[in-house]
């Protein structure tokens, strides 16, 4: 039995002010979620207020990215222990604007994410093609080479900790979702690479999220898909009546 994981990612939006404010209202819209998973993904700089104000309810905390060095010479970087130190649970890793606009790649990703596990934390590590890419029908291929890559070197326990997002490029903030079809595809493609690389009980325990325009209206058709084990939420995760309407997917 998977847990379903809802998660914002609030990207780089919100001053302090207005992430307290936010779980402050989001709080009581969702303390009757039951079976499901409910994070938030504020900036660094609210991590530590918004973590008291979630303190004791069922919405939970994650960071946006983390560096793998525990400390040093690095200025500008933050370490997985002190995210945890600020509240973090989970840390989202690698997504796509991350690819896209800071240099990250399969390796870099791959060192994190084995950090942010050592560190105690659930790793969200992000894949996905770009709308190029499915054109030319490299979709699996590019899956392939980011799961593997992202992945690689992490024993049957360590993937305890890791939760999959796919994310298609062209979903994420064009409003164009994938189907229901074509995300599933994908989700069971990714479950049978993890059984590659790990086995078949790894893989049917990873909870893979889907994530790219997910609204309050398509999230109940993408969670009925069967490998589809929850979202990661962008605009949708700014308001909390829409945030909380997506975490009742189930009720
Ligand atoms: P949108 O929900 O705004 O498309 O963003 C998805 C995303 O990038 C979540 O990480």
């Amino acid at each position: 039995m998977r847990i379903p994981v809802i998660a914002g990612n609030w990207k780089l939006f919100k001053t302090i002010g207005e992430a307290v404010a936010m779980v402050r209202e989001l709080k009581p819209l969702v303390e009757k979620c039951e079976d499901v998973e409910i994070v938030v993904a504020p900036v660094f700089t609210a991590l530590s207020r918004v973590s008291d104000v979630i303190a004791c309810s069922n919405v939970k905390l994650a960071a946006q990215d983390c560096y793998w060095e525990e400390e040093g010479a690095f200025t500008g970087e933050v370490a997985p222990k002190l995210l945890k130190d600020a509240g973090c649970g989970y840390v989202i890793i690698g997504h796509s604007e991350r690819r896209q606009y800071f240099g990250e790649t399969d390796l870099t990703v791959n060192r994190k994410t084995k950090a942010a596990i050592a560190a105690g934390l659930q790793a969200i590590v992000c894949v996905g093609e770009s709308l190029a890419e499915r054109e030319s029908d490299q979709t699996f291929s590019v899956i392939e080479t980011q799961i593997t890559g992202s992945l690689a070197g992490l024993s049957a326990a360590d993937f305890g900790q890791v939760i999959i997002a796919y994310e298609p490029v062209w979903a994420i903030g064009t409003g164009k979702t994938a189907s229901d079809d074509q995300a599933q595809e994908v989700h069971a493609f990714i479950r049978q690479l993890v059984a590659k690389l790990a086995d078949q009980s790894v893989a049917d325990a990873v909870r893979i999220l889907y994530g790219g325009s997910v609204k309050p209206d398509n999230v109940k058709g993408l969670m009925s898909q069967p490998d589809i084990d929850g979202a990661l939420v962008g605009g949708a995760s700014l308001k909390a009546e829409s945030f909380a309407a997506i975490a009742a997917f189930n009720s």
